[in-house]
C-alpha cells in the first residue's frame, strides 16, 4: 500500500544527523502494538517512539509511572515486528535507571535485547548525564528528555511549561553523548533558539515548530477515544476514536438485527 513518502530502507541514527545538516524536518509518532506500528510506518512516519505514555493510554493509569520493564518489553517487542523501515525507540520506565549506573545498563541492555528497539530514551538533564554517559559507554543509542518531563510530575508540581533549566540541561546531555532530546512543553522561541546550537537533532512535543522534529502520542493526535482530554499543544489530524465508535454500533446494530453473518460470511 502507499502514496505516502515512505523510507524505503532502514532509518539508521545517522539519517536524523543529515536531516538536521538540510533542515528537513520528520515526524514520530508513539506507538504500543503491531497492528498500528504497521500503519504508521506505512504512512512514512520515520519514527516510532514505543512511550511510557502507554501507562496511560493502553493501560488507563493516570500516571506514567505505573508502567513497568515487562510491560515496556512487550510492547515494545510488537512495535519492532510492525515497525518497517521505521526507527524505534523505547522508553526506561519509571525505576528502572534512576538508582545507578549500573541499574540503567542492565535494564537499558535488557530493553534492547528483548525488544530490538534501535534506542533508548530517558527523562532527565544534568542529573541523567552520568546515566547517559553509561549508557554510550555500554555501545547503546540515547534520547533524552529535558523540559517537562512526566516522570517528575510530582516533583515539577503538575503540568507546567518549563523554561528555567532547558538550556543548563540540553547542554549537559550533550556533553554527555545523547544521540536526540525531546523538548516537552517549553516557549516555542526558545526549543527553536537552543535547536539552531544545538549539534544533536530536537524533537518537540509541546515546544512549537523550531525544533528539528515533532513527536506526538498517536492516540491524541487520532482522537482515540473520543472526546478525551488533550493537551492544548495537541493539533487532532483524524477522528479515529469516532469511526471506531461509528463501527462498532454498527456491527452490534447488524448482529442483533441477525443482518451480520450474511451469506456471503459464512462457509
Ligand atoms: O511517553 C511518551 O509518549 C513520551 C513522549 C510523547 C515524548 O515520552
Amino acid at each position: 500500500m502507499t502514496g505516502y513518502l515512505v523510507p524505503t530502507k532502514k532509518v539508521r541514527v545517522s539519517d536524523f544527523a543529515q536531516k538536521k545538516a538540510r533542515k528537513e524536518k520528520w515526524a514520530m509518532l508513539t506507538a504500543y502494538d503491531y497492528s498500528t506500528a504497521r500503519v504508521l510506518s506505512e504512512a512514512g512516519i520515520e519514527c516510532l517512539l514505543v512511550g511510557d505514555s502507554a501507562a496511560n493510554v493502553v493501560f488507563g493509569y493516570d500516571t506514567t509511572n505505573r508502567v513497568g520493564l515487562d510491560e515496556m518489553a512487550y510492547l515494545g517487542a510488537a512495535v519492532v515486528r510492525g515497525a518497517g523501515n521505521a526507527f524505534v525507540i523505547v522508553d526506561m520506565p519509571f525505576g528502572t535507571y534512576e538508582a545507578s549506573d549500573a541499574q540503567c545498563v542492565v535494564n537499558a541492555t535488557e530493553l534492547i535485547r528483548r525488544t530490538g528497539a534501535q534506542m533508548l530514551k530517558l527523562e532527565g538533564g544534568v542529573r541523567m548525564a552520568p546515566r547517559i554517559k553509561a549508557l554510550k559507554d555500554a555501545g547503546l543509542l540515547v534520547c533524552a528528555h529535558v523540559g517537562f518531563t512526566p516522570q517528575s510530575v510530582d516533583a515539577l508540581g503538575g503540568f507546567k511549561v518549563q523554561r528555567e533549566r532547558l538550556r543548563e540541561d540540553t547542554a549537559a546531555v550533550v556533553e554527555a553523548g545523547a544521540d536526540m532530546v525531546v523538548f516537552e512543553m517549553v516557549p516555542a522561541d526558545l526549543a527553536g533558539e537552543i535547536t539552531a546550537e544545538c549539534t544533536i537533532p530536537t524533537i518537540g512535543i509541546g515546544a512549537g515548530a523550531g525544533t528539528d522534529a515533532q513527536v506526538l502520542v498517536w492516540h491524541d493526535m487520532a482522537a482515540l477515544p473520543e472526546g478525551a482530554r488533550r493537551p492544548s499543544f495537541v493539533e487532532v489530524f483524524g477522528e479515529v476514536g469516532a469511526e471506531l465508535t461509528r463501527a462498532a454500533a454498527a456491527y452490534k446494530q447488524a448482529v442483533h438485527q441477525g443482518r451480520f453473518p450474511d451469506a456471503a460470511h459464512s462457509f
